[in-house]
């Protein structure tokens, strides 16, 4: 209904108001970082950090791993918003919430978003520390952000999704890479609900499917910053093997560590992209 829409777009302003207020000029460029990749915050020049509960309508995140901060600062002299942990709908967040700062950051003038998770690989060309571009996803949470009345001030009832993640920017990924001599891979995110990980006869379907990379994340939010406009860029960074490729048992500890190992790795990447 059209109060429906009014009232989820006041929450947008409230929080981008809050934002606003403390900040001296406004980001063009959304990164979210994933498990483990927070780290990306601390390279921010002149950083303003907000943290999540003190952000209006800001849903706060549980995960272990998953700091809930807000910072905007400059990286390779572009203006960003970074968000520091992200919510996921395996924490009961409804999928709105979900979506919630990503309208934040398009009230704030974002106008492209990278996005970055840590996944599990499907691929058996991958290993654990690859990084992969997102070109595509398959949405197997059944859920999508969309569902309920369309405010057409964010954009059109039925978005189109034929290239959700930016050919134009995976190119940018791709040549940025390649002058760092870093090995890029690049393939179809599987978004699950979680939290537990899946079986090996579901790994085994999500291959045959077309997925190269699993995990819990990025969906929502992909499907809300394309509905608003916004030009995405996707990075998964693969923490493990998904569930039955290698004989193993896998854990939160082992996509911690993997992250943590090539988080240097993926923090030049993404300098280096954002400044083109
Ligand atoms: Cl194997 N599965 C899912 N769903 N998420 C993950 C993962 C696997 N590895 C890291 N995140």
């Amino acid at each position: 209904s059209q109060e429906t829409i009014q009232t989820e777009a006041a929450r947008v302003r409230e929080a981008a108001d809050a934002i606003a207020a403390k900040i001296e000029s406004k980001p063009e460029i959304g990164l979210i970082l994933g498990s483990g990749l927070g780290v990306l915050a601390d390279s921010l020049q002149n950083p303003v950090t907000m943290n999540y509960g003190d952000i209006p309508h800001f849903p706060v995140s549980t995960v272990e791993g998953h700091a809930g901060e807000l910072a905007v600062g400059d990286v390779s002299g572009r203006r960003v918003v970074v968000m520091k942990g992200r919510f996921h709908l395996y924490e009961g967040y409804d999928v709105t919430r979900v979506a919630l700062p990503i309208r934040v950051m398009k009230a704030l003038g974002v106008r492209t978003l990278i996005v970055t998770n840590a996944a599990g690989g499907i691929n058996a060309a991958f290993a654990p520390g690859d990084l992969m571009v997102i070109r595509d996803h398959l949405n197997m949470m059944f859920r999508n952000p969309l569902i309920g009345p369309n405010d057409p001030e964010v954009g059109v009832r039925f978005p189109d999704m034929s290239e959700a993640y930016s050919k134009r920017l995976r190119a940018i990924a791709h040549e940025a890479a390649a002058e760092l001599g870093m090995k890029l891979q690049e393939g179809v995110y599987v978004g699950l609900l979680g939290p537990s990980y899946e079986t090996p006869a579901e790994i085994r379907m999500l291959r045959t499917l077309g997925g190269d990379a699993v995990g819990m994340s990025t969906v929502p939010e992909v499907i809300a910053a394309r509905h608003a406009g916004i030009e995405v860029l996707g990075i998964s960074c693969i923490s493990n093997m998904a569930a039955g490729m290698l004989d193993q048992p896998l854990s939160h500890e082992e996509v911690m560590e993997t992250t943590e190992r090539v988080k240097a790795e993926f923090l030049k990447l993404v300098e280096l992209l954002i400044g083109r």
